[in-house]
Formats: structure tokens, sequence, C-alpha cells
């Protein structure tokens, strides 16, 4: 079972230690579950600091795939492991410029424009370089509403574990539509399209080291439903990682059911 939070981009450094403290202080020390969080690359040091000696381990949001060289503004994996990094969000959603709502252009909606092929490449590199990645498939409501959820998870899984792994990694099913929009998956959908996912994933010939999680609108009275299911083998959270109480609730649930 894997409790895995987003902070996208909140937190200052200061904020990020305060948050992983109090996440610290109200969890139990020895829970079945794995938890993660995931600050944003400034405040991974204090984040750092404050999970120290916890069961709390530490994932980025993002990575680049190169090791080094002119590529301004980019994070790469060494940098991430010298934090004590475990893990790292691939692909996810709003960095592929795919948002459940919003208000603005589609021109600018694309910002980060990451495709199927980037999205693989940091796969990759992630699992090269020791990080067990995070990898984010879904479809938007548009593509919902054509029938098209498989297949589109389909091509995404396709494009990203095309070369093959023995090493562990996750696999977040997170439907654009339900991302910060409070319109979670039914359980009973989720447990359905993480069958199909860890089915797809298995035929792609992967490693049998992974987990399939559900994300999109998780909070601490919905997660027990989703993480009672079947196929749904942990969760990743945006807004409600964000508050401590809450977050503390989805790990004891994740715990209990993990035991
Ligand atoms: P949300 O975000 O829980 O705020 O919907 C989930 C995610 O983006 O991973």
């Amino acid at each position: 079972m894997l409790i895995a939070g987003n902070w996208k981009m909140h937190t200052t450094s200061a904020e990020a230690f305060t948050l992983a403290s109090r996440i610290c202080e109200s969890v139990h020390s020895d829970g079945a579950s794995e938890v993660v969080v995931c600050p944003p690359f400034v405040s991974m040091r204090a984040a750092a600091d404050a999970v120290a000696g916890s069961r709390i381990m530490l994932g980025a949001q993002t990575m680049f795939w190169e090791t080094q060289g002119a590529f301004t503004g980019e994070v790469s994996a060494d940098m991430l492991l010298e934090f004590g990094c475990r893990f790292c969000i691939v692909g996810h959603s709003e960095r592929r410029g795919r948002f459940g709502k919003s208000d603005l252009p589609a021109n600018l909606l694309a910002y980060f424009s990451e495709t199927d092929a980037v999205v693989a490449r940091k796969f990759s590199a992630a699992l090269g370089a020791g990080l067990i990645p995070i990898l984010c498939v879904g479809e938007t409501e548009k593509e919902r509403a054509e029938h098209r959820t498989e297949q589109v998870i389909q091509t995404q899984l396709n494009a990203a574990l095309c070369a093959g792994t023995d090493a562990r990694f996750v696999i977040a099913y997170e439907p654009v539509w339900a991302i910060g929009t409070g319109d979670v998956c039914e359980p009973d959908e989720a447990d359905r399209v993480c069958a199909f996912i860890r089915t797809a994933a298995k035929k792609a010939g992967t490693s049998e080291q992974f987990q399939v999680v559900y994300g999109g609108s998780v909070n601490a009275e919905n997660a027990r439903a989703l993480l009672e299911r079947e196929s749904v083998e942990g969760v990743l959270v945006g807004g409600a990682s964000l508050k401590p109480d809450e977050f503390s609730k989805i790990i004891a649930i994740g715990d209990e059911i993990a035991k």
C-alpha cells in the first residue's frame, strides 16, 4: 500500500518543514503502508530535514532525463538522490498539459507540453538512476465520453514501458477530470481501470515489481472505499496532502487496510 502526497507548487521551505514535521508527528512510526511526500525542488532540503529518521519517504514531482549539461532550469536524478529522494512522479497530467478544468486558452495550457516520448525518457532515466518512478496515466473527460479510456491509457503505458525493466515502479491511474475537481472516480470504476492497467503493464513484459495506485480528488472521506478495492494498491493525493490532519487520516486508513 502506497500513500503518496503531491504538494505541487505549494510550500516554501519553512512551510514544507512545518507540514512534513506535522505529518511525522501524527502518523504511527511503524505503520504498514509506505508513505511518500513530493515537495517542490527548492523545499526538498527542508522536507528532508523534517522527515529524517521517520517512515516518511521523499519523492520529486518531475526530473530531467540527462545527468547534467546545458538544460536551464532542469534537475537531474542525481540531484534528487542527494536529498534522499526515493520516488519521482513522471508524466503528471499537469506537466503533459492536460487539465481537468481550467480557464486558460489551449495554447497556454500546454506550457510544459510533455509528450509520451518525453515521459518515457524520464521514466527510464528515473529507473536507471535507482529512483522509483510514479508514472501517471489517465484520460480526459472528453476521452472518457468517447469511450477511449483504455485506448488512451494503453498508448501512455506502451510509450513508457516499451524498454522493459526489472526494477520497481508505480503506475498512478489519474483520470484528468478527477484531478483537483472534487469529482472523484467511483471506487468500482477506479478498481476496474487499475485492474486493466495491471494486466496491460504485465503484457508489456515489465517486472512483477509494480503497484497500481489511484489519484484524483482523494480525501479522508473517500480514501477507504478506494483503498479497499482489490486493484487499488495506494493513492496519489494532491490537495488533501497539504492538510496534515487529513493526510495523516488517509495514511492511517492505508495502514489499517495494508495490515
Ligand atoms: P488532487 O490531485 O488530489 O488535488 O485531485 C491529485 C494529483 O494531481 O496527483
